[in-house]
């Protein structure tokens, strides 16, 4: 009897502890931010664009961004665009696929309020609400059905973020050299690293700090973090430079995968493993029932 009590007295405290106290800390230490489901609520709905008309309208932003499903370059080389801007003004194949299209149009009406950072160094490359809604019809159309997370992460967060683990740098993939045999000196190596030692100053200077790079990220931050942070980076780090992209939901599904592709590629082994668990656990107890069984049969 007195056992039982102590065992009620104790579960009673625990329960405290683990729904009472810790929610109440955690709460306290991370403040909860509600997620929008990439909804953009903040933005008024745009009207209906005209993809041809955008194609004329378009031809102004190959003037810094290359467009490669239309075999368009970039005027120059992502080194010399961080040079002249800060950064890299990605590639736009993808955009119509990834950035949400109400997003997408105000943010060529405004890019600095739309992004909420202080300063970002794309002009407005829309002149009304109308010409916004036909350039983004035209990114959507030309835009490929499928794309790999690879490419959505390179598109959305490659410029301003490393990926050490996959040899993703802001400039690119670091390039596979082979050093000189005589000297042991690999030359090409030593460019790369060069350019992006100045491309990373630029950037840094830009942003008033480096991006870090996200190798690790998927296990440091939490699922919620990570979402309603790339979201809305004012919503987490009020502040911050990390300017608001505007990917879609899939679009963040997509990015989400390249993360755990790269900075936690044992997971998908780890979650087979467990069916396979449950499955030794439920062998366990009817043998270790039949063998109870057998056991006291002789005994009643
Ligand atoms: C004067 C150069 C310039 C022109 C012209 C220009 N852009 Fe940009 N764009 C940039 C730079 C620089 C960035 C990156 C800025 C940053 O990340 O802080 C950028 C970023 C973007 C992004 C990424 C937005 C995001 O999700 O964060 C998109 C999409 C984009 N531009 C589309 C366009 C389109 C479409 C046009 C033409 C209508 C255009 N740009 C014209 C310089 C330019
Ligand atoms: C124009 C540059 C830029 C782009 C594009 C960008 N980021 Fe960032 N990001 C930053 C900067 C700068 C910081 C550092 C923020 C700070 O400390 O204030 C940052 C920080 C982060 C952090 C760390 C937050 C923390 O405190 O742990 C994560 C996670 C992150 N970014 C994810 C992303 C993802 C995912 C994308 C693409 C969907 C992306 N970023 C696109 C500039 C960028």
């Amino acid at each position: 009897m007195k056992e039982l009590k102590i065992l009620g007295i104790v579960a009673v405290f625990t329960l405290i502890l683990y729904w009472g106290v810790e929610p109440f800390a955690h709460s306290q230490m991370h403040k909860h931010v509600e997620g929008d489901d990439f909804k953009y609520s903040d933005l008024k709905e745009v009207p209906k664009g005209d993809a041809a008309k955008g194609e004329a309208l378009a031809a102004a932003c190959v003037g810094c961004h290359s467009i490669k499903v239309k075999n368009m370059p970039a005027p120059m080389d992502a080194l010399m665009s961080a040079q002249t801007y800060g950064v890299n003004p990605p590639d736009l194949s993808l955009a119509g696929k990834v950035l949400d299209e109400k997003f997408f149009a105000h943010f060529l009406l405004n890019p600095a309020e739309v992004t909420k950072s202080k300063h970002f160094a794309m002009p407005p490359s829309a002149g009304s609400i109308q010409d916004a809604a036909d350039i983004v019809a035209y990114f959507k159309s030309i835009a490929p059905k499928e794309a790999k997370p690879k490419e959505v992460y390179e598109f959305a967060c490659g410029r301003c973020h490393a990926n050490r683990y996959d040899k993703w740098t802001q400039i690119g993939e670091v390039p596979k050299t082979k050093s000189n045999i005589k000297t042991g000196v690999d030359l090409d190596a030593l460019e790369f690293k060069k350019n992006l030692g100045q491309y990373q100053n630029k950037l840094a200077d830009y942003m008033g700090k480096l991006p870090p790079d996200l190798s690790i990220i998927i296990r440091a931050r939490s699922e919620h973090f990570l979402e309603t942070f790339v979201e809305d980076p004012q919503s987490q780090l009020p502040g911050t430079a990390m300017p608001r992209v505007g990917i879609t939901k899939e679009g963040y599904e997509e990015v989400k995968q390249y993360l755990e592709e790269t900075g936690d590629p044992s997971k998908p082994k780890r979650e087979a493993v467990g069916p396979w668990v449950l499955l030794f656990f439920v062998i366990f107890t009817i043998l270790a029932y039949l063998w109870k069984k057998s056991i006291w049969k002789g005994h009643h």
